[in-house]
């Protein structure tokens, strides 16, 4: 007959060779399962007399016992290792710094204008904004610039689908035909005032937006910005051009002492016209002059397209580039990074 001992000794070896439970739980099916060796023993006993059926069974019963312990024991430690495992493949590393939410920032040319609109409304300026498809009547002939005149040449522009060979659409090649619109509405909300005989009050506004042409170098880009100014009144001269846009540069740039150019230029819509140049007052530049907006007088044949009478109105208007404007402002050399998208330069303008 075979030794309990030996069948103990198997049974702890074979429960601590089983590396998984499903492993174990086959090992102790060998010994205590329906045809297990500790089974096998119990179904033996049959013949045995009464007394010796008494001493084998509790020798037997001990074997089942200690294997069931060997077992429990196995099981035990199995589960521990499971839990172990576990426990380092999801360990948290506290000393991790967190993740961060880095925060988003207004475009350079954005806080330009945010700058130019809060300048110009602290002088009584109104904001208007316009469309970017334009019509071909607003864009150059309202603005004195017919068909065939030649100052059309230096606006090429794009042209886009919907428009009729009378009123073609195109992308904006600048922001003077917002001086058209903006007038139409304002005479129009004053038609009473002025069929009356009165004077209508004064249109100050200024019209920020996006501008097209063909154009792409490093202070050029066919999608760019500008800014437009009209004031008109009885009595707006050249004088007040002068004052008005050296107050605006001197805030703007926070420098009472820069120095200004009015130097007399052509534009259709203005009589006289003058472009608009700041002096550099510091760096390797400094003595020269760079151009920042064109102006002058508008044009009586301006004025009669806004529903005016030329002889009782007058004003001046300018178009100035905020993108310009922004690279001054923050010594930037190449207009195209603003239009790149690249974060690492726009970061740098966050306040
Ligand atoms: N629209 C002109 C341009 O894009 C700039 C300009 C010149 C605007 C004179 C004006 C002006 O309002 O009076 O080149």
């Amino acid at each position: 007959m075979i030794d309990l001992e030996t069948i103990v000794g198997d049974a702890k070896a074979s429960f601590s060779a089983a590396l998984t439970p499903a492993d174990l739980e086959n090992a102790k099916a060998l010994f205590l399962g329906k045809t297990g060796r500790v089974t096998e023993l119990m179904k033996g006993m049959a013949q045995l007399s009464v007394d010796e059926k008494k001493s084998r069974g509790a020798a037997i019963n001990l074997s089942k016992q200690a294997i069931e312990a060997a077992l429990n024991d196995r099981r035990q430690e199995l589960a521990d290792a499971e839990l172990q495992k576990q426990l380092k493949s999801e360990a948290l590393d506290v000393s991790l710094p967190g993740r961060q939410h880095t925060q988003g920032g207004l475009h350079p040319v954005s806080l330009t204008m945010e700058r130019i609109e809060a300048i110009f409304g602290s002088m009584g300026f109104d904001v208007a904004q316009g469309p970017e498809i334009e019509t071909d009547w607003f864009n150059f002939t309202a603005l004195n610039t017919p068909e065939d005149h030649p100052a059309r040449s230096m606006h090429d522009t794009f042209y886009v689908e919907g428009g009729t060979e009378s009123a073609p659409n195109l992308l904006r090649t600048h922001t003077s035909p917002m001086q058209i619109r903006y007038a139409v509405q304002h005479v129009k909300k004053h038609r009473a005032t002025i069929d009356a005989g009165h004077t209508m009050p004064e249109i100050r506004v200024i019209a920020p937006g996006r501008t097209y042409r063909v154009d792409s170098d490093a202070t050029h880009s066919p999608m760019f910005h500008q800014c437009e100014g009209l004031w008109i009144g009885e009595n707006v001269s050249f004088k007040d051009l002068k004052f008005v846009f050296t107050d605006f540069c001197r805030t703007f740039f926070e420098s009472d002492d820069l120095v200004l150019r009015f130097r007399p230029s052509f534009f259709p819509f203005t009589e006289p016209s003058a472009e608009i140049d700041i002096q550099f007052q510091t760096g390797p530049l400094a003595g020269g002059w760079l151009e920042v907006a064109g102006s002058g007088q508008v044009h009586p044949n301006v004025v009669r397209n806004m529903g005016l009478d030329p002889e009782k109105y007058i004003g001046f208007a300018f178009g100035m580039g905020p993108d310009r404007l922004t690279m001054l402002r923050y010594g930037v050399s190449d207009l195209r990074l603003f239009f790149d998208g690249d974060v690492r330069f726009l970061s740098q303008f966050q306040s």
